[in-house]
């Protein structure tokens, strides 16, 4: 973990409400793996810095990118950033994904979406076969398409509307249409109830499972203890023992 006055690159609208944030930090975009996140100060906007995922990390370029979905002071903040300013940045944090795997399936969620492009391209540059399905509400709000298409990747897209791919959830995506092997390992990020869903999906499958957690946090940094979340071996922090954890760790039936 460091600390790093960042410069903002570029501010990017995704859609109404999504934004794409680059930074430059040569420190940080160095140490950061795939599913760990960041605590960006909001500048006295908010109280508490905004713990947002990242969505890529480039130590040759030295940057990060943030995606994020602007729903309140905090985020909207951090979309009014103009390209020079600056932004206070701790990170990286929590203990990212176990990339240990022969091929994964990765599936996002909204805005669970943007850890799985960094995830992408690290697995695929240990050479691991990779694909990617997403769901969101409407053909609008799905994540980084142009992006997964860059790391070679076109993602099987389902909707709750049905207005493009599969009509439903990533489930139903992944019931009619996702094709794996037996060893696939599954990862996914998006809402606690796709979460849930997925953990019974990969249970009857006989798959592992392994998901990105968010949960509201204080410090982000393992001291508040205000992010527990209940597990087999008891209750731990997303923010330190998580963000990433195995499915079949966590108790989803006392959760939500
Ligand atoms: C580890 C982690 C990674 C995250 N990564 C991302 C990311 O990559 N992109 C992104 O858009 N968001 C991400 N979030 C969520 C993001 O931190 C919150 O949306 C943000 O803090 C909201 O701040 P705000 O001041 O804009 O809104 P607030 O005024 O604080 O909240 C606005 C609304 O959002 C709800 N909310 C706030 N925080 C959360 C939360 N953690 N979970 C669910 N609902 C919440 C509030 O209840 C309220 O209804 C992540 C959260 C965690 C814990
Ligand atoms: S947010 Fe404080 S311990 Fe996790």
């Amino acid at each position: 973990m460091d600390r790093e006055t960042t410069v903002v690159l570029e501010n990017l609208a995704l859609n109404s409400d999504h934004r794409m944030l680059v930074v430059e930090a040569p420190r940080l975009s160095a140490l950061a793996r795939p599913g760990q996140f960041a605590e960006l100060a909001t500048s006295g906007a908010t109280l508490l810095r905004k713990p947002i995922s990242i969505a890529m990390a480039d130590k040759e370029k030295g940057t990060l990118v943030f995606v994020f979905r602007m729903i309140g002071k905090g985020t909207e903040y951090l979309g009014s950033l103009e390209p020079s300013s600056e932004l206070d940045i701790i990170g990286p944090l929590g203990n990212g994904f176990d990339t240990n795997c022969g091929s994964a399936l990765l599936i996002g969620g909204g805005v669970g979406t943007p850890p799985l492009l960094y995830l992408t391209s690290r697995l695929r540059k240990e050479g691991k076969k990779v694909s990617v399905v997403l769901g969101a509400r409407g053909k609008g709000d799905l994540l980084l398409l142009d992006e997964f298409a860059k790391l070679g990747i076109e993602p099987l897209c389902a909707t709750d509307n049905g207005s493009f791919g599969v009509r439903g959830t990533v489930v139903t995506a992944l019931e009619e249409k996702a094709s794996f092997d037996a060893g696939t390992k599954l990862y996914a990020c998006g809402p606690w109830p796709m979460l849930k869903a997925l953990a019974a999906f990969s249970e009857s499958k006989g798959l592992e499972l392994e998901v990105l957690l968010e949960a509201y946090m204080g410090c982000g940094m393992g001291v508040c203890v205000g992010c527990t979340v209940p597990t087999t071996e008891g209750m731990k922090r997303v923010c330190k023992e998580g963000p990433a954890f195995d499915a079949k760790e966590i108790l989803w039936n006392k959760i939500r």
